[in-house]
């Protein structure tokens, strides 16, 4: 997969384009964040990433999306590995918790808006959804 800027990934979909460019916003504040002040950044950045799929995911159904289930699956997998590393950031562990912001996320990001929330996007643009 080619390494373009994260905020290249636009799906045309201003609703879900928001979500992502805010998701990148925060996620680079946490990847930068010194040390007092990547714990809240992290949790900023996974609590944002809920609402965010919040949102995806209402979108999906309004759109009786057939994928549904598979996509939800994969967002409740991410807030639990999130929700983990903040959890270990808590107890004063941030070694993964680095790397997971440096290296895991971006990679994910990727990944996930190419093969999960475009498919998303195409559908909702089809059905009518600017
Ligand atoms: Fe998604
Ligand atoms: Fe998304």
């Amino acid at each position: 997969m080619t390494d373009r800027p994260l905020e290249d990934l636009v799906l045309g979909l201003a609703e879900i384009d928001a979500d992502h460019a805010a998701s990148i916003a925060l996620w680079k504040t946490a990847r930068d964040a010194g040390p007092a002040a990547f714990p809240a950044a992290l949790a900023a950045w996974v609590d944002h990433l809920e609402a965010h799929f919040d949102r995806e995911e209402a979108l999906m159904r309004r759109i009786a999306y057939k994928e549904i289930a598979h996509h939800e699956a994969e967002h409740r997998r991410v807030i639990a590995e999130g929700r983990g590393f903040v959890a270990q950031v808590a107890a004063g562990r941030t070694m993964m918790a680095r790397a997971y912001a440096a290296e895991m996320v971006p990679d994910w990001f990727r990944r996930h808006v190419v093969m999960f929330d475009s498919e998303v996007a195409r559908v909702a643009r089809l059905a009518g959804v600017a």
